[in-house]
């Protein structure tokens, strides 16, 4: 005798009524797709608007710090402080560099500066009042710098407590403002070490180009000693993967990579490369005002919103 085909079954049950089947497939499709794939390779994370504030003050300090050259600490201190303003985060900028890019990439000519982050750093008379200039956008202020800073690398040197010249400058800001984001020289020098003596946390931006990976372990090393002997509530808020083209086999690699040195703290946004960024610094503008709607603008929309699930509204 053959064995009876799997359909006549005795212990099988009953077909279901048509109705009881739509009910069960309705609910089969309620179950969430799973969530897409982001560019570094993770799921994609459900990102909500910054919560609104009604009161400014206590403000996160966060530094921009790679001590590489051109990856992008400039661009996103504009531009990350820019999208924060639109959702209402008051924010005030720190041009602690003194090449001065980010004043200039807010349109102020740095031959024409009266008062700068210098003076604040070295003069014990000059109010920070004094020196904080509008930036053009609404809700977004700016210490600027030019060349002077300098000067004062060297004559730091000098000063008692000299690591902590800019927490004291900037203590009477931190009341004031929502986020305070320090734009730092490309060194792990002084400079970027008062920085990171000022900040809760820093954003690391990174070129997703294989040689930004080297380098990476020694401003960690930094990182860890500021934390340790000068700033104990120093946290990385997140590394940012910038310059992205998700075109090349390459730009991913270096973001697959990015993923396995520093866990989570890879931001899931990445920024790609686009020239509209060097159209907006010689525009003197954030990219969020001179291009509203590009893919740029809309990246750091995106960064601004998971800096605040992170480290603003947490
Ligand atoms: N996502 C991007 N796509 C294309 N160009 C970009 C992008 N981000 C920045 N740039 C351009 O790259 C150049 C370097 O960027 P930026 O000045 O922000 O880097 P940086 O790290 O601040 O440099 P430095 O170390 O000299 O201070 C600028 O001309 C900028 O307009
Ligand atoms: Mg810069």
């Amino acid at each position: 005798m053959t064995a009876p085909l799997p359909f006549n079954r005795p212990e099988q049950a009953p077909s279901a009524p048509p109705e009881q089947v739509a009910e069960e497939l309705a609910i089969t499709d309620a179950v969430p797709a799973p969530a897409e794939l982001g560019p570094t390779g993770r799921p994609m994370p459900f990102l909500p608007d910054p919560r609104p504030v009604t009161e400014h003050g206590n403000a996160r300090v966060i530094s921009m710090c790679n001590q590489k050259g051109g990856v992008g600490k400039t661009t996103t201190t504009i531009n990350l402080g820019a999208a924060l303003a639109e959702y209402g985060r008051k924010v005030l900028l720190v041009d602690f560099d003194p090449q001065g890019s980010l004043s200039v990439g807010l349109g102020l000519n740095p031959h024409e500066m009266e008062l700068t982050i210098y003076n604040l750093l070295m003069e014990p008379d000059v109010r920070l009042e004094e020196v904080v200039v509008p930036s053009g956008v609404p809700g977004m202020d700016l210490l600027p710098s030019n060349i002077d800073l300098s000067a004062a690398e060297v004559q730091l040197v000098h000063e008692v407590a000299r690591e902590q010249t800019l927490q004291r400058v900037l203590a009477s800001a931190v009341k004031d403002y929502d986020v305070i984001l320090i734009d730092c020289q490309p060194s792990l020098g002084l400079l970027t070490v008062n920085a990171l003596t000022a900040s809760d946390g820093v954003i690391v931006p990174l070129e997703c180009e294989y040689f930004a990976l080297r380098g990476v372990a020694l401003l960690k090393t930094t990182i860890d000693k500021v934390q340790a002997r000068l700033n104990p509530r120093l946290e990385i808020d997140g590394v940012l993967g910038t310059m992205y083209d998700g075109r090349t086999l390459h730009g991913r690699e270096v973001l697959e990579r990015l993923v396995q040195a520093w866990g989570d703290k890879v931001f899931h946004t990445v920024i790609r490369r686009t020239v509209k960024f060097s159209d907006s610094t010689v525009a003197g503008e954030p990219i969020t005002s001179y291009a509203s709607s590009s893919t740029g603008a809309d990246a750091y929309r995106q960064l601004a919103k998971e800096v605040a699930v992170r480290c603003l509204d947490a």
